[in-house]
């Protein structure tokens, strides 16, 4: 089976990026001048995704907006002399079929999936965290696609990991298991565990923000009850899955931002900066003027 449908989760609260979350989603933040949402829906259409589904909460008005067409906009743009940026505009609302369902309580990222059991069916579907973009290592695939060849080949749900340093194990999602005929890099997954002590974590393979899953994953959602946090976590009902039929991790050949976070949304800002074209050669002096380099 091929994965045409994707999930978007965008509904969370963004408490760790105060006060500038208070009105508007994180996923609607700009990286230079795209917000960050608009990256993970590019992501998912160049791999193939023609339907997709925005779990939104508050602030759920930008991102429709932003991938609608904006006539007032483009008549200004017409008037203004500004033509060539009409296309770019206007193109966003046709990167593909957009759906939207509303998360009315944050009670977690599971409970955001299960929201999308209607919509999704029994297909096979793809989960891209609305808050993370993947920047493939040079010459890669984009990061969902690495996990489609995965499913395509194996049919069974997959989820993108990386390895992250061991003190920082109980910030993420971990997962077990076992090289898949010799590959270190592709698991034969056997548990998760959610933000575990040091001592305690399986390994340093930390869940990266992409997913495939079978559509058994709803039925698995419906019985997880509320975990770390009292949230419904995606890891618990991953684990039910688990149990029941073979699941996969990839450890990837990507770059992982999780923009939620202060610190990476930084980073990723600078990292993209300096590979545009440009503003590349003026960001890079400004950087040496203020390092005294
Ligand atoms: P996070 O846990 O990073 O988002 O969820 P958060 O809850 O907004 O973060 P903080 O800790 O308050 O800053 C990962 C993804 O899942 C979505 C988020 O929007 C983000 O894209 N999410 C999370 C939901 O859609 N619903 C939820 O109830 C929780």
């Amino acid at each position: 089976m091929t994965v045409n449908k994707a999930v978007i989760p965008a509904a969370g609260m963004g408490t760790r990026f105060l006060p500038a979350t208070k009105s508007m989603p994180k996923e609607m933040l700009p990286i230079i001048d795209k917000p960050v949402l608009q990256y993970v829906i590019e992501e998912a259409v160049a791999c193939g995704i023609t339907d997709i589904l925005v779990v939104t909460g508050r602030g759920k008005r930008a991102i429709e907006n932003h991938f609608d067409y904006n006539p007032e906009l483009e008549a200004f743009l017409k008037a203004n002399g500004k033509e060539d940026l009409i296309d770019r505009v206007r193109s966003i609302a046709d990167l593909a079929n957009i759906h939207y369902v509303r998360q009315k309580e944050q009670r977690g990222l599971g409970d955001a999936i299960a929201l999308a059991h209607d919509h999704v069916g029994e297909e096979p579907f793809a989960v891209l965290l609305g808050d993370t973009i993947i920047q493939p290592h040079d010459g890669e695939q984009p990061g969902l696609r690495q996990l489609l060849n995965v499913y395509e080949k194996l049919q069974g749900s997959v989820v993108a990991v990386h390895r992250v340093p061991e003190q920082w194990v109980s910030r993420y999602g971990i997962v077990d298991g076992s090289p898949l005929n010799g590959n270190d890099d592709l698991l034969d997954l056997k548990q998760l565990v959610e933000k575990p002590p040091v001592d305690r974590a399986p390994t340093n393979l930390a869940i990266a923000g992409r997913y495939v899953f079978n559509h058994q994953i709803f039925d698995c959602l419906k019985h997880t009850g509320r975990g770390v946090g009292g949230e419904i976590q995606l890891t618990d009902a991953m684990n039910l899955l688990a149990g029941e039929q073979k699941m996969y991790a990839l450890a990837w050949q990507a770059r992982r931002f999780d923009i939620g976070n202060r610190l990476e949304y930084v980073r990723c800002f600078i990292d993209f900066a300096l590979k545009r074209e440009d503003i590349a050669d003026e960001i890079r002096k400004h950087i040496e003027v203020l390092l005294h380099v």
